[in-house]
């Protein structure tokens, strides 16, 4: 049994050889977190490694007691998890326990994104309900453990037992205490076109956090937070990761008390938030998940990567191979008609692509970014036989048709301003901020979401739809719905984000078959919430090959490769104007999902056999590129960043394809080799280099190699020396590794 109850230490121990949740019920009735983090043994108690006896924190006021679900003004003096005012204004708490249940599997939470099981013996759950007295709050905490994961999930559903209303100003989904304060914190932060970048601080005294306020997780910071010790790499040492399901504000925060003790929150970002609930109503908060390895950052991705692949999305595509797609925006931007679509979608057909997405401009009369979001019907100058004349002009092909959504939006000049102005989120009596020339709609409300499925339903049942980019590009200012009174306006933003998910959940049912591709000015809303709708994310709107080392690395840290949609697009590039290699492009965009954001008519020969042999390249190793395996091995953001390597490999450790990347190149360099992890050093591995030429990297690689020789002694990787003249900056090497059968 994964769950324990040792009911002479009023203990509670999750456990599952891989992680370890020790809960105790401290003598006042305190819920305290002894310990979460490496396996520890089952039957035994762990009641010294809390205040015991405890009587409250009477003599004890500001020690740090570890506690599961800490309240303010009762004595911990850090911040706390669950903030209420009752109805005489107070927002003194202190919880205490009530009962608790174990089950099996592990429960849904409505209307939220969450993990799940596909069978109930693949996880345990246990729900302890914890009260204040004076307040009339009851507060049920559930943590899930997995029978083969290092991955607890937490989640909290707040009540309010007494007979009047009450305030929830702040309610985390995760709060845990941590007995020193010797991490590094990680998070990923950036901004448009360059999201998730690693940055890291050493946890000093005070609180240091990550957060959101703008109505969507943002490109700015990701709802995740990994802490390392400060001697942990890639593939030792402690590390902890916590993710938030969600896709509204959050907060991802480590304080550190003066006892040198550490307290991390995760949830709804709190200023931005305040719940009413009325006698007998409840709060659910969104689920966090904390992952644990002592196998450095890499074990702690391997855990979150497999959990957001298999239990997290979900669906029809969740494991189908996913299509190599082309996407027109970069090729034509608003200027098309269907001829040129056509045109675009055959060569690329030809050239072995497997579904053409049609991007903005098809609705309304949109030529540029003034007008048309919320008049979803078919632009009949551009496309006068309509979606369905144009997919079928492109299914007839013989590839997929896919489509762009932005069902969150409205431009004023639309005929759905028009007719609903007041549905666009804002302050009556103050000006609306304008964002990208456009408003966004009050998804707080059920009717705004009834008729986004009516309007969209019509659109995606009316042509042979296989894939849907569903677009969100900007953020929300002036924050107030008419649907709620005054004194629930703190409700807002949260209930925006519950509309756009009931959106997604009526829009995906209704379409099992279609893929969604979500999008947010590409990768500000990419987060553990929306992957339970969309399976895959378009990662970023920066396209250059280097900025998106950097950003598939970091993505990497939290994020399956299954859910990054990576393309190769056009030099200049257009957000940098670099000029990259085509192969070095590829060679980036092959970690994710794989496909192309160019204009392959206007191609020479030589480029277009280069692009026939790369999709080529990426079908043969599809199924290793999107469910294997992802090691990090050298971080673009290390040293003088020009250099990167990963590989990733198959689950049999069979088969394994390494990305090297030199960005900058520089003059008399020395000897350098690539040391691989995750391959089975008792292995042969036949070696082949890509692009394949015959060069003197080929030649001191190509061939067998132990997986004992690649791991320790490793590639031998002059790049420089040998090619700096010929290759020059930029320039990106893959390896083909794949296991033969051994002599004996
Ligand atoms: C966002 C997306 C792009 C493209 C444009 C269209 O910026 O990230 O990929 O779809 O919108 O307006």
């Amino acid at each position: 049994m994964p769950i324990e109850w040792r009911e002479g230490d009023r203990q509670l121990h999750l456990h599952n050889g891989q992680i370890s949740l020790v809960l105790r019920v401290l003598d006042d009735g305190t819920l305290a977190q002894l310990h979460l983090g490496g396996a520890m043994p089952a039957d035994r108690s762990y009641r010294h490694l809390g205040p015991d006896p405890f009587e409250g924190f009477s003599n004890r006021v500001g020690e740090p007691v570890p506690l599961a679900y800490p309240t303010a003004g009762t004595g911990d003096f850090r911040v706390p998890a669950l903030v209420v005012t009752a109805a005489n204004g107070s927002t003194a708490l202190s919880l205490r326990y009530r009962s608790h249940r174990i089950r099996a599997g592990k429960p849904s939470l409505e209307g939220l994104p969450a993990t799940y099981v596909e069978a109930d013996a693949e996880a345990e759950t246990l729900e302890v309900t914890v009260a204040d007295g004076p307040a009339n709050i009851e507060v049920d905490l559930r943590f899930t453990i997995f029978r083969d994961r290092p991955v607890v999930a937490r989640s909290a559903t707040i009540r309010n037992a007494g007979a009047a209303a009450v305030d929830v100003d702040g309610a985390m989904s995760l709060a845990m205490d941590l007995p020193d304060a010797d991490w590094v914190m990680l998070g990923l932060a950036g901004s448009w076109a360059r999201e998730r970048h690693v940055v890291e601080r050493r946890l000093v005294p005070g609180r240091q956090s990550a957060s959101s306020t703008r109505g969507a997780s943002g490109h700015q910071h990701n709802p995740f937070l990994a802490l390392r010790r400060p001697t942990t790499d890639e593939a030792h040492g402690e590390a902890y990761g916590f993710s938030l399901v969600y896709s509204g504000n959050f907060l991802a925060e480590a304080e550190v008390d003066p006892y040198g003790a550490t307290r991390v929150r995760l949830g709804i970002e709190p200023d931005t938030f305040r719940w009413r609930l009325d006698p007998g109503a409840s709060f659910t908060t969104p689920e966090a998940i904390v992952a644990y390895s002592s196998a450095g950052l890499g074990g702690l991705s391997d855990a979150l990567h497999s959990l957001f692949r298999e239990r997290l999305a979900r669906g029809t595509w969740r494991d189908r191979p996913r299509p190599v797609l082309i996407n027109n925006w970069e090729a034509t931007y608003f200027d098309f008609d269907a001829d040129r679509l056509v045109q675009i979608a055959t060569t690329a057909r030809d050239l072995g692509v497997e579904l053409f997405v049609l991007d903005d401009g098809w609705y309304g009369a949109r030529d540029d970014e003034t007008t048309s979001l919320g008049d979803w019907f078919v632009d009949r100058r551009k496309l006068p036989n309509g979606i369905d004349g144009v997919a079928r002009r492109i299914t007839d092909l013989g590839i997929g048709f896919g489509l762009w959504i932005e069902p969150e939006m409205v431009s004023q000049r639309s005929r759905l301003f028009e007719a609903h102005p007041d549905w666009a989120v804002g302050v009556p009596g103050r000006a609306r901020t304008e964002s990208r020339q456009q408003l966004v709609l009050d998804m707080a409300r059920p009717e705004v979401v009834d008729h986004l499925e009516s309007v969209l339903a019509d659109v995606l049942g009316s042509a042979p739809i296989a894939y849907v980019k569903w677009d969100m590009n900007r953020n929300i200012t002036e924050p107030w719905t008419l649907s709620l009174p005054a004194d629930r306006q703190g409700e807002f933003f949260h209930r925006y984000i519950l509309g756009v998910y009931e959106l997604y959940r009526r829009l995906t049912e209704r379409f099992p078959e279609i893929l969604f591709e979500s999008c947010a000015g590409g990768g500000g809303r990419f987060d553990a919430g929306i992957l339970a709708f969309a399976p895959q994310g378009w990662t970023s709107d920066g396209t250059d090959a280097v900025e998106r080392l950097r950003i598939q690395w970091g993505t990497s840290l939290a994020y399956p490769l299954s859910s990054m949609a990576a393309h190769v697009s056009a030099v200049p590039n257009h957000q940098v104007g670099r000029i990259t290699p085509l192969a070095t492009r590829a060679a980036v965009a092959f970690f994710g999902v794989f496909g192309y954001e160019l204009d392959p008519t206007v191609l020479d020969e030589e480029q277009r056999a280069e692009i026939v042999d790369q999709i080529a390249f990426y079908r043969g190793h599809r199924e290793l590129f999107q469910h294997g395996r992802f090691v990090r091995l050298i971080s673009p953001f290390d040293g003088e960043r020009d250099r990167a390597a990963w590989l990733v490999v198959s689950p049999d450790r069979r088969h394994a394809v390494v990305g090297t990347y030199r960005l900058l190149s520089r003059p008399d360099p020395g000897p350098e080799r690539l040391r691989l992890r995750g391959l089975d050093e008792a292995a042969t591995y036949r070696v082949t280099t890509w692009p394949g030429f015959a060069d003197r990297l080929s030649a001191a690689n190509d061939g067998e190699r132990s997986g004992a020789e690649l791991m320790t002694a490793g590639l031998v990787l002059d790049l420089e020396r040998w090619e700096t003249v010929v290759r020059g900056d930029f320039w990106a090497r893959l390896f083909v590794l794949e296991a033969v059968p051994s002599a004996g």
